[in-house]
């Protein structure tokens, strides 16, 4: 009867009939007080029963009839799903692998809780150098090792060259390692995780003409050909001579303007490979030399023309708002 109502009248007509205040079922309950133990078990457990049926009818009758009534337009356009897309600093990642491998290097990948050994000691890094202390590098509270000291967190890619040169054995060698690293900083060109990203070239008869080639290539192909480096003198404990690397700015282009001063930006570091590193690594300094550079992902995707991105930190703020503008 319930599933053959023509409409919701009949329908609440009939709800009323079995389960209203003078409904058939509910007259049964009052018919309760006269009954015994047993019969109250039995008829209550009929009552329940029924009264549970006759609800589930009445709802499916329902749900059958808005079904029925429901019309749906099939030549309106669907709702589209919203898309994720990658995050800006894995476009930028593999832009810059793609680069470095068209060129012959092999993209790599080492520990990101390494050993005092690969991240310090090997890189000819003194006990005393600042960026052995906890004031930069996170240290891990376990007990250290004999051979290779304490545990970090990698705060450079510069770790892998050693376990590169050991991977390897024979060079050519040719590394382009990219990672996470952790600093104990925070401000709005730090956060305390970024990445670097890590070349490392040995070979026979490699000098510094090589080191500035391949950075002029990078440079023209991460950011324009209207965009070049230069290379200043500095000071890195693994590489002898070291240099800091610039970059015409995205603005002026080398002339100087209000937001860049001088006209050129830092890029990161860079040297040729030095003889005790090489020597970690059981790598014949007779034979070979080798030069390598170290720079940050998000600063130098940050200097890319048209990202306007002010604070380093908006980058891993998970903020929907700004990761939609990519
Ligand atoms: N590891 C250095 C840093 O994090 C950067 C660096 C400098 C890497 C010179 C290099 C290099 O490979 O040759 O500050």
């Amino acid at each position: 009867m319930i599933m053959n109502a023509k409409d919701q009248d009949e329908l609440e007509r009939l709800r009323l009939n079995y389960l209203g205040k003078r409904g058939q079922l509910t007259q049964i309950t009052k018919e309760f007080k006269n009954l015994n133990a047993v019969e109250k078990a039995d008829v209550g457990r009929i009552f329940s029963e029924s009264k549970i049926a006759i609800e589930n009818a009445l709802q499916g009758a329902k749900v059958q009839r808005l079904k029925g009534s429901e019309k749906i337009d099939e030549t309106l356009p669907g709702k589209m799903p919203t898309l994720g897309h990658l995050h800006p600093v894995t476009h930028a990642i593999e832009e810059i692998s793609s680069i470095f491998e068209k060129i012959g290097f092999v993209r790599v990948r080492y520990p990101e809780v390494d050993w005092d050994w690969y991240a310090f000691e090997t890189l000819n890094m003194q006990k005393t150098h600042p960026a052995r202390d906890d004031i930069e590098t996170f240290f891990v509270d376990v007990p250290e090792d004999k051979r290779f000291g304490k545990q970090v967190l990698t705060p450079h890619t510069s770790n892998g060259q050693v376990r590169e040169m050991e991977r390897v054995k024979t060079p050519p060698i040719r590394m382009i390692n990219i990672g996470k690293c952790y600093r104990r900083q925070s401000d709005i060109s730090h956060t305390v995780m970024f990445h670097q990203f890590e070349g490392l070239v040995i070979d026979e008869g490699i000098n510094i003409s090589h080191l500035k080639g391949t950075i002029d290539h990078f440079v023209k192909q991460f950011f324009g050909p209207k965009r070049i480096s230069r290379l200043r003198p500095n000071h890195f404990q693994f590489t002898e001579p070291s240099f800091e690397v610039d970059v015409t700015c995205d603005i002026c282009l080398g002339k100087g303007c209000k937001l860049c001063k001088e006209g050129w930006l830092e890029l990161g570091g860079a040297g040729m490979v030095h003889p005790n590193v090489l020597k970690a690594g059981k790598i014949d300094t007779e034979k070979y030399t080798g030069f390598a550079f170290g720079w940050g992902v998000e600063r130098t995707y940050m200097m890319k023309s048209g990202v306007k991105i002010d604070d380093l930190r908006l980058l891993y703020g998970n903020d929907i708002r700004f990761l939609n503008q990519f």
